[in-house]
């Protein structure tokens, strides 16, 4: 393994992955959550890690299990994914996959909540959760020399990609089809373009490991001769 790891073009370099949902509870047994698999963001750091990167994959609650020769940690909230993503830095390449939360309950509470006489719901407030990708976007001196987020959509993929990609200030976008017709969510397959300064790249329909092994080549065919 060690030798395996020693070759390979991505050697020496330091990769972060966010994978899967964030979990934000509402009390301590009940949580707001999302149906992200993790699927896609743990196939590219298996593939970073076969070509050779020092990997770390930040992941969400997922049924997974942890890829192998890599460090992963593993995180509920969007604010530890944040927190967690940063105490990494410094990398030269992060790749946002995760599903991140964009709110948290803000009156989430202690105890588990118990319904009442008056047969009313509780309330549940929301407060924006921060953004993991903007966040590792924004200029300074540990930004990752390459920023890649993902764009999940389930209409007007290359429009909300696009806006999505000067809004966030990353260096690539992966435009992802998510509508349920495309099969894509919790599936294997994904239907990508890849955004880029230079434009936008239309993927074939590929299994979303082959989906990982481009996208990891892209990353070394990009890093390589830039150290
Ligand atoms: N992302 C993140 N932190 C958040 C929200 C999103 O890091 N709090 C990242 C995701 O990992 C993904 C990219 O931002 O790489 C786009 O996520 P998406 O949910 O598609 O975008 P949003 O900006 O949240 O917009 P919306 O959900 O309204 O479409
Ligand atoms: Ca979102």
């Amino acid at each position: 393994v060690e030798s395996l790891l020693a070759a390979g073009p991505l050697k020496g370099i330091k990769a972060l992955v966010t994978s899967g949902p964030t979990y934000e509870p509402i009390d301590p047994v009940r949580f707001i959550g999302n149906r992200s698999s993790g699927k896609q963001g743990h196939a590219i750091a298996a593939a970073l890690a076969r070509l050779g990167a020092d990997v770390t994959l930040i992941t969400g609650p997922v049924k997974l299990p942890d890829p192998a020769n890599m460090r992963v940690i593993h995180v509920e909230t969007a604010r530890e994914m944040l927190g967690t993503a940063l105490g990494c830095l410094p990398v030269d390449v992060a790749v946002c996959a995760a599903a991140v939360a964009d709110w948290t309950v803000s009156n989430a509470s202690k105890e588990k909540r118990k319904k009442d006489a008056s047969g009313q719901p509780p309330p549940i407030e929301l407060a924006a959760n921060p953004d993991i990708l903007a966040t590792l976007s924004e200029k300074g001196s540990a930004r990752p020399r390459l920023v890649v987020g993902f764009a999940a959509e389930t209409e007007k993929l290359l429009e909300h990609a696009r806006a999505k990609f000067v809004r966030k200030g990353c260096d690539w976008i992966v435009a992802n089809d998510v509508s349920p017709h495309s099969g894509t969510f919790g599936g294997d397959f994904n239907t990508v373009h890849l955004l880029t300064q230079g434009g936008a790249e239309e993927w074939p329909r590929i299994s979303k490991t082959d989906v990982a092994e481009r996208l990891a080549w892209k990353i070394a065919d990009t890093l390589k001769g830039h150290p």
